[in-house]
């Protein structure tokens, strides 16, 4: 799988040394991608791609503080690679791997935790959240999560992170593990900064929530277009609305505030909804079809993709083979200042 100098489906092995400033960024594979992950993130991983050395992870070793059964874990990477991939990300003009196949992040990890306080993991909001979702399952990966995720970051000595707002308390995390261990074994990571899109927190189509899988409220953006009709139309607007003839109140409805990212005439669409002159199914309806004809050729490409998995597992292995020299390069630095060579 690994290889320290063959080139990787013809692209060189990226260098120790960025020649380009570096953006990572991490997603569950957590099956299919709703319109939060691509408004929230994705959009901005391809956008990066063409100003930075970009570098994209399947993050299955976090995805098993969750998920524990091999077959769904396999199928789900495979999905949210071919999921990326028809999103637009081109494996020639990016690095996409999976998590587990560059196994010094969990090695990195180890490292991290020891200038890590459990104070700090304690208090992560994310890890309260998950001990009231999984409270039969309370791993010690839960709690060690946002380390693992540092050591994704800066393996690669990445210094931007494309992600939605939900990360936020994440990446500070990462910045003050970066912070601890540059103080106490001297200039080593650059602090990584957050990057959000214009639609870091995209709510779900109960319009109070985060849109999320877990919770329940998506659209499955690949999905068909039926699915699609009925997650757009089982959306919660104006809630004030009550009559056909109420003004509607765009600032407020998420359906209007979707619109803005599919089509220019959004500002006319609102003059709709604040005299009237359209009701909240019209604009479902309308937002329901611009999603599925924005996202039709991606949904053609997805199938390809999964119909050739052999060509999706070469794109993750050579993106895992290219990424070998910074790994070990940087491991061999941090083992090299923490005494352990
Ligand atoms: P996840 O599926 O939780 O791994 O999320 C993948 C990426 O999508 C992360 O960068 C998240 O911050 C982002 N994301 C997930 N849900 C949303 C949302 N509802 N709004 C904006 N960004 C999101
Ligand atoms: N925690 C992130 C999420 O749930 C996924 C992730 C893992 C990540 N490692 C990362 C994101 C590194 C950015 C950088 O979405």
């Amino acid at each position: 799988m690994t290889s320290d100098v063959a080139p990787a489906n013809g692209r060189a092995p990226l260098a120790a040394n960025p020649s380009r400033p570096r953006t990572f960024s991490g997603i569950q594979p957590s099956g299919v991608v709703h319109l939060g992950n691509d408004l929230g993130a994705i959009r901005n991983y391809v956008a990066l791609a063409d100003q930075y050395e970009a570098i994209y992870c399947i993050v299955d070793y976090h995805a098993l503080t969750s998920t524990h059964d091999a077959d769904a874990l396999r199928q789900q990477t495979r999905e949210m690679a071919a999921s990326l991939l028809a999103l637009g990300l081109d494996p020639d003009r990016c690095t996409l791997f999976v998590q587990s196949h560059r196994p010094e992040h969990a090695e990195l990890m180890w490292l991290l935790c020891t200038v890590t306080p459990v104070s700090w993991l304690e208090r992560t909001p994310t890890y309260k959240e998950k001990v009231q979702q999984q409270p039969d399952d309370v791993n010690h990966g839960l709690l060690t999560y946002p380390v693992l995720q540092a050591a994704d970051i800066v393996i690669y000595k990445a210094s931007m992170v494309p992600v939605g707002r939900d990360q936020a308390a994440h990446l500070e995390l990462s910045r003050e593990i970066v912070r601890a261990f540059n103080r106490r074994y001297g200039e080593t990571f650059p602090e990584p900064k957050a990057v959000y899109t214009e639609a870091p927190v995209v709510l779900g189509t109960d319009g109070v929530r985060k849109m999320s899988k877990s919770v329940g409220n998506t659209i499955d953006i690949l999905g068909e277009p039926d699915l699609v009709r009925k997650q757009v139309m089982s959306m919660v607007t104006d809630t004030q609305r009550i009559k056909r003839t109420d003004p509607g109140r765009p600032e407020i409805c998420n359906v209007c505030q979707l619109q803005r990212f599919f089509g220019d005439d959004y500002e006319d669409l609102w003059e709709g909804e604040r005299t009237a002159r359209t009701g909240c199914v019209d604009m479902k309806k309308v937002l329901a079809e611009r999603i599925i004809r924005h996202y039709a050729p991606a949904r053609e490409r997805y199938a390809e993709l999964m119909a050739h998995p052999t060509e999706i597992e070469g794109i993750l292995e050579a993106g895992a083979d290219r990424l070998a020299p910074v790994a070990t390069a940087t491991m061999a630095e941090v083992k090299e200042k923490m005494g352990l060579r």
